[in-house]
């Protein structure tokens, strides 16, 4: 097994916490050595051991590969006429998911396959090495069960979302929906899944049906995470909290019962800058947030109707410019926050033992994310010491 050392860089984004109070673990001048797919020596670029190959950053930052820790990749079809409505004044509502769902049932599994593959290069290409999956756009035993087959080809971090909406043909039978959720369509696709979510909004699934698809999940060893109060505020986010739910994503709205019971949790709270400027909807506060003492992620959401987009980097210049986060912050809420929100130790961090999950940035610091909005800074990606981009 060769080894190979990146040295020469200007600034180290580690996310492992130094006794001098910086959580966010900067060296300056600094090297990492991988071996094997893992880190295995970080320190100062004088006293680094040699290797086999050698990657000179020359000043320039290295940080964690981006944890994108929620997005919805298999779907047929997109929605941009939808899109071009919104911007000229229609509202956001979650009904549009239907006509994807009809896109994504006529779809063979290589059409999905392929449009899955081509969003996991472009996120590579972005610095993105590690990808939440759901379900959703099936909502049939055999369509969901497909999905999550598809998503487990590609990550481990797959969740059945079955209950994203009730399909036409359950229209005004919702509770025989959810009967179908929590009995067949969870047995087929438990197997595939690590998690289990629904979208708990009005419009969609109440709380108390999504305390049933939860618990139903948790009773076949998946657990739980939640889309909460993207729409209005709601009892979603005391739900996800009571079943110890690892993420609740969105928070959109959020009051100030929901923030003290999130920050006397262990759920991390995921926002989706992404949705917000794709919907027109105000950005969450997230200086509010941290101040709380929440755990915050940032993640993508990619899917084709709130939120298209599958850069990290585009969702940390939002947070930094709208939503109150320091750069910093942001990084580490893409990195070391998303790992969070997956209960991940082994990525998003950059210290001996985690995987060798990479970004060399075109920059000096992570700094320039925010800062340079839309410009690709990202110049080298490996995912397990591997070069992928
Ligand atoms: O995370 N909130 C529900 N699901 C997606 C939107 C899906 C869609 O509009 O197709 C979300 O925003
Ligand atoms: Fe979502």
């Amino acid at each position: 097994m060769t080894t190979m050392l990146i040295t020469n860089i200007g600034e180290l984004t580690t996310n492992v916490g130094s006794p001098d109070g910086d959580r966010f673990g900067t060296l300056h001048d600094a090297a990492v050595l991988v071996d094997g797919g893992r880190i295995a020596w970080v320190g100062s670029a004088d006293a680094a051991p040699g290797a086999d190959e050698i990657v000179h950053a020359g000043g320039r930052a290295v940080i964690p590969g981006f944890v994108d820790s929620h997005s919805h990749l298999v779907f047929g079809g997109d929605r941009a006429a939808e899109f071009e409505a919104r911007m000229a004044g229609q509202k956001y509502a979650a009904g549009g998911i239907r006509s994807t769902v009809a896109a994504t049932r006529a779809a063979s599994d290589d059409e999905l396959r392929a449009r899955l593959r081509g969003f996991l290069d472009e996120m590579l290409a972005q610095g993105t090495t590690t990808v939440e999956i759901k379900s959703g756009y099936g909502l049939s035993v055999a369509d969901e069960e497909r999905l999550v087959r598809l998503a487990a080809e590609v990550t481990p971090e797959v969740t059945f979302l079955g209950a994203h909406v009730v399909p036409a043909e359950y229209a005004d039978r919702a509770d025989d929906y959810v009967d179908l959720v929590t009995g067949p369509m969870l047995d087929a696709c438990a197997p595939h899944s690590k998690w289990v979510d629904v979208f708990c909004e009005t419009g969609a699934f109440s709380v108390e049906q999504s305390r049933r698809v939860l618990e139903a999940g948790v009773a076949k060893g998946l657990t739980p995470r939640l889309h909460a109060s993207q729409l209005g505020p709601g009892d979603g986010v005391r739900l996800a909290v009571e079943l110890g739910a690892a993420s609740i994503d969105h928070g959109t709205y959020l009051t100030d019962d929901d923030i003290a019971a999130i920050a006397a949790s262990d759920t991390v709270l995921t926002l989706l800058p992404g949705v917000e400027f794709s919907t027109r909807q105000p950005y969450p506060d997230a200086r509010r947030l941290i101040d709380a003492g929440v755990t915050v992620a940032l993640a993508c959401d990619t899917n084709p109707g709130s939120s298209f987009t599958s850069s990290m980097p585009f969702c940390i210049a939002i947070a930094v410019r709208d939503m109150g986060m320091t750069p910093a912050e942001a990084v580490w809420a893409a990195t070391a926050g998303g790992a969070r929100a997956l209960r991940r130790d082994d990525v998003g961090v950059i210290t001996v033992g985690a995987r060798a999950d990479l970004v060399l940035l075109t920059a000096p610091t992570r700094i320039h994310l925010a800062y340079r909005p839309g410009v690709p800074l990202v110049d080298q990606v490996w995912k397990d010491g591997v070069a992928v981009f």
